[in-house]
């Protein structure tokens, strides 16, 4: 028998996790109830053995089935039981607020709250509040831990909330905890086979409801992970801190929104702004200074390894290299130029080799001010870089100098990086000890919102790649412009295996839940270091209208955008802020096509995208203005486009059409279309 050979301590730790994997709720008795504004979505908390829970419904029928709440604690009892209702009170909100930039103007947020007061029978007599707001197309909800003399201290050593899910389904998720934080190939499985999983984890039920797990506001407090206790049951895992503990803070204080959006349709569940509307308004004020715009840089040449990060022979971030980039963007009207590998401690194998790196010092053969003022001349920006390798104290000592240095230049815009294996950030408190920490943990949470305050004050925006998840901070933070967070164009470059053609139609229903992506699309070349991309040349320009970012780099070779210049056309005329987006069709991993109204013209954007399989979409155009006619450039797959063989196999064509127009979008395998309407005449 298997048990026999089990080890004792095997042994010992199998019964403590069934000792954690407490029972679910059986039959509590309902307390507290709230409905949406529009009755979709219900959420009733129950008691029972003294135990609260939660529960979920829409339209009557159970989601989210009895689910338990509470924190095992340091140096004192769980709080978890012995729990009665203290108090309750709702109310409801409805305000609509417009965002500086984004994927629409407009947003509304329109949800009924519930909160509620639990306070222990016995002993130490503690009290944890509860904050439900629930909209109808999801439902947020936080705890917040009151000022009270029996809990000042608060060191978390496990968040016990959990979702169980009521309908069999289908689920879209990266893993969690594992060496690599957030780039991954999407797993697509049965909702019962998943593991350790980040969020957004996107499922979807038989009858086409989909479900996206999240959170937002995630302030000085460590990411979620989505573990899997048994069948559809899940507990949130919380990254430990390098002190041993998940979460340590003073009394009071909220935990990040608990979020679960609820749609009946992938593109509903895409079009929701519950993460943004659970997160606290603007702090910065105007923000004008950021200019959502495109760039180019020296990057893709590196990572085709054409040239290196380091110094020597082929060196990239050299002064006449960047010239040429500086000029390429003057001529076809990018903003900005990044440039990586411009800094002291490049050397050698930069991975891991954090420790190295100066902000504020350029190799000898980049001339940091002169490029800057060059920019200038031609109305050029240069984008600026911070690759830590992980070693983020190192980093932080730096940063007030280094982002003066940038402010002084005029570079308003950087892009950061924290290239090392998960649970390997460098953390030097300076006592001598050197501590360990997860990308999403709670330090680096704290990390992340220092360095955009920072910026902010110098009015830099701020870029992370390799960072921690997006919950929508953008909304408080509006220079917290775009991050990674996901397998970008790198992977198709490099990866092992390279991103496949379903990828970006994952990307769109999970990473993008989240918010804006520095994908560094269009790669109109189609070749990666020494592998195929596994695109059409079409569905590279689909990218830009399909995965929002108000950065967009054209991130090719300027020769070869010079090859490719009908492609080439579209990535200049492409807008990056938008007044509004619809969501015209889509399924998970499957399919996408969007529209997005320009904020700044009275032009419309259009892209659409597939997997590996091609298709026929019928697509109306009543979106567009009512009575008007509008120029339509197509930039589509041709006839025999195919990922596999026949990438480049693509046409432009311009037509008229009206709003009363259905288009009929050809989608080859692994591709994609991209449309420009602009309206004839003046309204
Ligand atoms: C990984 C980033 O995703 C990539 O864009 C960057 O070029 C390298 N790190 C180096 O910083
Ligand atoms: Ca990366």
């Amino acid at each position: 028998m298997r048990l026999r050979s089990m080890s004792l301590s095997v042994m010992l730790w199998l019964l403590a996790q069934a000792a954690c994997a407490a029972e679910p709720p059986k039959n509590p008795v309902i307390v507290a109830s709230v409905s949406s504004p529009g009755s979709v979505l219900k959420v009733d908390i129950g008691i029972d053995e003294t135990r609260a829970s939660y529960g979920v419904s829409r339209l009557g029928v159970p989601l989210i089935r009895p689910s338990r709440l509470g924190f095992r604690l340091r140096n004192t009892e769980k709080l978890d039981r012995n729990l009665e209702l203290a108090s309750q009170s709702t109310s409801s909100f409805d305000q609509t607020w417009e965002q500086p930039w984004g994927e629409n103007r407009r947003v509304r947020n329109h949800y009924n709250e519930l909160r509620l007061r639990f306070t222990e029978t016995i002993k130490l007599k503690r009290s944890i509040d509860l904050v439900f707001r629930v909209f109808d197309d999801g439902v947020g909800f936080r705890y917040e831990f009151p000022d009270q003399p029996g809990l000042q201290d608060v060191i978390i050593d496990d968040e016990l909330t959990e979702f169980d899910v009521v309908p069999a389904a289908t689920a879209w998720w990266v893993p969690a905890g594992e060496w690599n934080s957030y780039e991954y190939l999407y797993n697509r499985t049965p909702l019962t086979e998943v593991g350790m999983a980040h969020t957004p984890m996107t499922i979807r039920t038989a009858d086409g409801l989909h479900i996206a797990f999240h959170e937002a506001a995630l302030v000085d407090y460590a990411g979620a992970w989505l573990r899997r206790v048994e069948g559809q049951r899940f507990r949130m895992e919380l990254p430990p801190s390098g002190d041993g503990w998940k979460v340590r803070r003073a009394a009071p204080f909220p935990t990040p929104w608990r979020t679960l959006r609820i749609a009946d349709s992938a593109a509903a569940l895409y079009q929701s702004n519950l993460e943004l509307n659970l997160n606290e308004p603007n702090k910065l004020g105007d923000v004008g200074w950021f200019k959502p715009a495109k760039y180019v840089g020296v990057w893709w040449e590196l990572h085709l390894e054409k040239t290196s990060w380091a110094t020597g022979a082929k060196h990239g971030a050299t002064t006449a290299n960047t010239k040429r980039y500086i000029d390429f963007a003057a001529k076809y009207g990018f903003r900005g130029v990044l440039v990586e590998g411009w800094n002291v401690g490049w050397d050698g194998n930069w991975f891991g080799n954090g420790n190295d790196f100066d902000f504020t010092r350029p190799t000898p053969d980049f001339d940091l001010e002169g490029l800057a003022a060059y920019a200038k001349q031609k109305g050029v920006h240069l984008v600026g870089h911070h690759e830590t390798g992980g070693a983020v104290s190192h980093y932080e000592a730096q940063l007030g100098g280094a982002l003066d240095l940038y402010q002084r230049l005029g570079v308003d815009v950087v892009k950061g990086g924290y290239v090392t294996d998960d649970g390997q950030i460098e953390r030097n408190d300076g006592d001598g000890v050197i501590k360990r920490e997860w990308h999403d943990g709670q330090w680096m949470a704290r990390h992340h919102l220092h360095v955009v305050q920072e910026a902010a004050k110098r009015r830099i925006a701020f870029n992370p790649h390799e960072p921690i998840k997006d919950t929508g901070l953008r909304r408080t933070y509006p220079n917290w412009i775009s991050r990674e967070g996901a397998r970008g164009m790198e992977f198709a470059c490099w990866g092992n295996p390279p991103n496949p053609p379903e990828h970006e139609a994952n990307l769109v229903f999970t990473r993008m839940l989240s918010g804006p992506m520095d994908f560094t699309p269009g790669i109109v070349s189609l070749e990666g270091r020494k592998q195929a991309i596994q695109t059409t040349l079409a569905k590279q320009l689909a990218l830009y209208v399909v995965l929002y970012s108000p950065i967009q780099m054209a991130a090719d070779l300027p020769e070869n955008y010079e090859k490719q210049l009908d492609a080439f056309r579209f990535i200049r005329d492409v807008a990056v802020d938008w007044d509004r987006t619809l969501v015209l069709n889509g399924e998970v991993g499957d399919f996408v096509t969007m529209a997005r109204k320009d904020r700044n013209s009275e032009d419309w954007f259009l892209g659409s995208l597939t997997d590996e399989h091609g298709r026929v979409l019928e697509v109306p155009l009543s979106f567009l203005d009512p009575g008007r006619r509008y120029v339509a450039e197509i930039y589509r797959d041709g006839d025999k486009a195919h990922w596999k063989d026949n990438r480049f196999d693509f046409a432009v064509e311009k037509r008229e059409v009206t709003p009363s127009d259905v288009l009929e979008i050809k989608l080859a395998a692994g591709g994609g279309q991209a449309i420009r309407f602009t309206p004839k005449g003046r309204k």
